[in-house]
């Protein structure tokens, strides 16, 4: 049996084409577009960072350069800075390179979210560990992570998140079947689907980038065939380890009700941007009443 120490290792896949928002992300991945003031990926380093999660391997395919400059020192930056005596905006370029052990994957070819996952295999080595999606964000005053790990600790599986989507936009989605578990504030998950059509959807309940996994999802993955679109699917990988028994098989869910941003997608990007810059202590303030302007001449 597996001994389970405490979840020390985050992993996150930042390896996709990001098709859907080119020509931006011809030369850059998506992970690196500004929220505010912060790539996208910096607010999920921290998230993971923030639950304890101190040893963090990032999953990079084409154009990673972007990625590894942002969480590196760049000394003649820094002493600019302090030339100038601008101690809050070296503040801010320390927030980014001092978030702890980043270390970096190369997907050769974006072979689907599940071929991303089994590239951090030698990495995470025999124990459980989280994956967070580089662009998907959790709004950091909702907790979700630590409640992932505390379900993985008690259930040993693997823990999904999901979170209610209204049933006609289920297709763009993984969608899972699930059951009650008698006291507990977590679902059994009895069936994953793929991006299902909106009549052969089991629910409403969509999952979100955010998983706690067992160690024995990359044997599964190591014989996981491509799926819908080709790719090799995590879904595919966690249906199979729903499915099975003895050590490492079940997966449960904990249901997400807090605030969640796709920054994936352009319109859910955007309203990423203005839900987080109406509460930034720089410009929130001002932002507020010019939208409320704004928001009658339309
Ligand atoms: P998406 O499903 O959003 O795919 O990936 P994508 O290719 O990045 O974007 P589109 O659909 O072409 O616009 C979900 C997450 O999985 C990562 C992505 O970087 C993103 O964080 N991913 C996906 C990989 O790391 N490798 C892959 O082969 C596919």
């Amino acid at each position: 049996m597996t001994s389970q120490k405490k979840i020390t290792k985050a992993v996150i896949p930042a390896a996709g084409l990001g098709t859907r928002f080119l020509p931006a992300t011809k030369a850059m991945p998506k992970e690196m577009l500004p929220v505010v003031d912060r790539p996208a990926i910096q607010y999920v380093v921290s998230e993971a960072v923030s639950a304890g999660l101190s040893d963090v391997l990032m999953i990079t395919g084409r154009s990673k350069r972007a990625l590894e400059d942002h969480f590196d020192r760049v000394p003649a930056l820094e002493q600019n800075l302090i030339e100038k005596g601008d101690e809050e905006r070296l503040r801010l370029v320390h927030e980014a390179t001092g978030l702890g052990d980043i270390h970096y994957v190369r997907q050769q070819d974006p072979k689907g979210l599940g071929h991303a996952v089994l590239c951090a295999k030698q990495h995470v080595g025999n124990q459980p560990f989280a994956v967070l999606l580089g662009d998907d964000l959790i709004d950091e005053r909702d907790e979700l992570l630590s409640t992932m790990i505390a379900v993985q600790e008690q259930t040993g599986g693997s823990v999904i998140a999901l979170m209610e989507v209204e049933p006609e936009n289920i297709s763009a989605y993984g969608c899972a079947d699930v059951s009650d578990v008698e006291d507990s504030d977590y679902v059994k998950v009895n069936r994953l689907v793929e991006k299902p059509s909106v009549e052969d959807a089991p629910s409403n309940l969509a999952v979100i980038g955010r998983y706690v996994l067992h160690p024995r999802v990359f044997e599964v993955l190591e014989h996981t065939e491509p799926g819908r679109g080709n790719e090799i699917q995590l879904t595919d990988a966690l249906q199979e380890l729903a499915a099975a028994e003895g050590e490492g098989s079940g997966v449960h869910a904990v249901i997400f009700r807090g605030r969640r941003y796709d920054t994936g997608d352009k319109l859910s990007y955007l309203q990423a941007i203005i839900t987080l810059a109406i509460d930034h202590e720089e410009i929130g303030e001002r932002l507020t009443p010019w939208l409320k302007d704004f928001a009658q001449t339309l």
